[in-house]
């Protein structure tokens, strides 16, 4: 069989370079060489040379995190190449990239989400009005980011500014929200329209974490992740659902991974979902994967396999 021509993705430009230059070589390792001739592009530096090698490139596998890489972009560029890639479209990448877009698709799906407001960077903010509409203790997050970045909980009035000069230095819009308390789930579901969930991920960062912050995230043996999640049968089916929900609310493709919270009275709270999960063989999608029978490997495959049956599909109606 005549090997396909792969494109592989990684680095980029926003806050996630690094998260996505380490997926990105664990992936290139992990890729069948029977199977797939792999062009490595970053970019930061390589778009000139992908579009230069559109012509010969059968598909692309895009490994990045953030802006410019997982919020659509990237995908309308390989659109216009009439390049196939794995995931979600331009639409899907942008409504999830956007938390205030996404929380807003949510809520109309009926999916619950923590109290929140916006607020944009022309606007004078009166701190006290700001803790008082969403109570205490919130979240103070970017509308786009990503790996907790930009993101901090205030448990006192007298440290919202920070948090808000914080959260504001990385986007022009940020989100405030109530902080629920509970049982931290991420659900990943794979497929096309009607994903398939695999089992639920249980995340419990360390001690010394107040959140499934970056070091957290990123830190080896900082955060538990326990798959499947210890929950109750029908509360961890509620939540795969949930999952499955979100994906299809936001018109993802492929895989996706959806953050939630249960807390103690059984409601389950969706945070965001992410179109371009961590790919390295222990990050957490792979992780559930593998526990839904897909070794790292033919996960790609599958993602590969997807993205081509996607990109037929849609070329056929325009
Ligand atoms: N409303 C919330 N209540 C409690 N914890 C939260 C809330 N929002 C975010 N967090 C914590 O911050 C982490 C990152 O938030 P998330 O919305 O998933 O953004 P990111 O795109 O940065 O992953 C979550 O995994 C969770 O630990
Ligand atoms: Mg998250």
């Amino acid at each position: 069989m005549k090997k396909m021509t792969l494109a592989l993705l990684s680095g980029g430009v926003s806050s996630e370079r690094e998260v996505s230059l380490n997926s990105g070589n664990q992936v290139f390792q992990a890729l069948d060489k029977e199977k797939y001739e792999v062009l490595r592009y970053d970019p930061k530096y390589d778009l000139g040379r992908l579009v230069a090698d559109a012509r010969n490139i059968d598909v692309a596998l895009i490994i990045l995190h953030g802006s410019y890489g997982e919020d659509g972009t990237v995908q309308g560029l390989l659109e216009l190449l009439n390049i196939p890639y794995q995931g979600s479209g331009v639409l899907g990448s942008a409504a999830a990239m956007n938390k205030i877009v996404s929380k807003k698709l949510y809520e109309k799906e009926g999916l619950l989400v923590p109290l929140y407001q916006v607020y944009h960077n022309s606007e004078v903010i009166d701190p006290k009005a700001c803790c008082d509409t969403i109570g205490l203790p919130l979240v103070v997050k970017p509308a786009e980011g990503g790996s907790s970045i930009g993101m901090s909980i205030v448990w006192d009035e007298k440290d919202i500014n920070v948090a808000l000069t914080h959260a504001f230095s990385h986007d022009r819009t940020i989100v405030v929200e109530k902080y629920i308390k509970g049982i931290e789930l991420t659900g990943a579901v794979i497929g096309n329209d009607n994903p398939k969930p695999f089992p639920l991920i249980e995340i419990i960062p360390g001690e010394n974490y107040t959140f499934f912050d970056y070091t957290a995230k990123y830190t080896p043996g900082a955060t538990q992740e326990i798959c499947p999640a210890r929950i109750d049968d029908n509360l961890s089916e509620k939540a795969r659902q949930y999952a499955v929900k979100a994906h299809q609310t936001l018109c993802c493709k492929g895989y996706s991974r959806t953050d939630m919270i249960l807390n103690p009275e059984g409601d389950i709270y969706v945070l965001e979902t992410n179109t371009i999960p961590g790919m390295t063989p222990t990050s957490l999608f792979p992780q559930a994967a593998e526990a839904g029978g897909y070794s790292f490997s033919q996960l790609l495959d599958k993602l590969i396999e997807l993205g081509i049956h996607e990109h037929r599909r849609g070329r056929e109606h325009k």
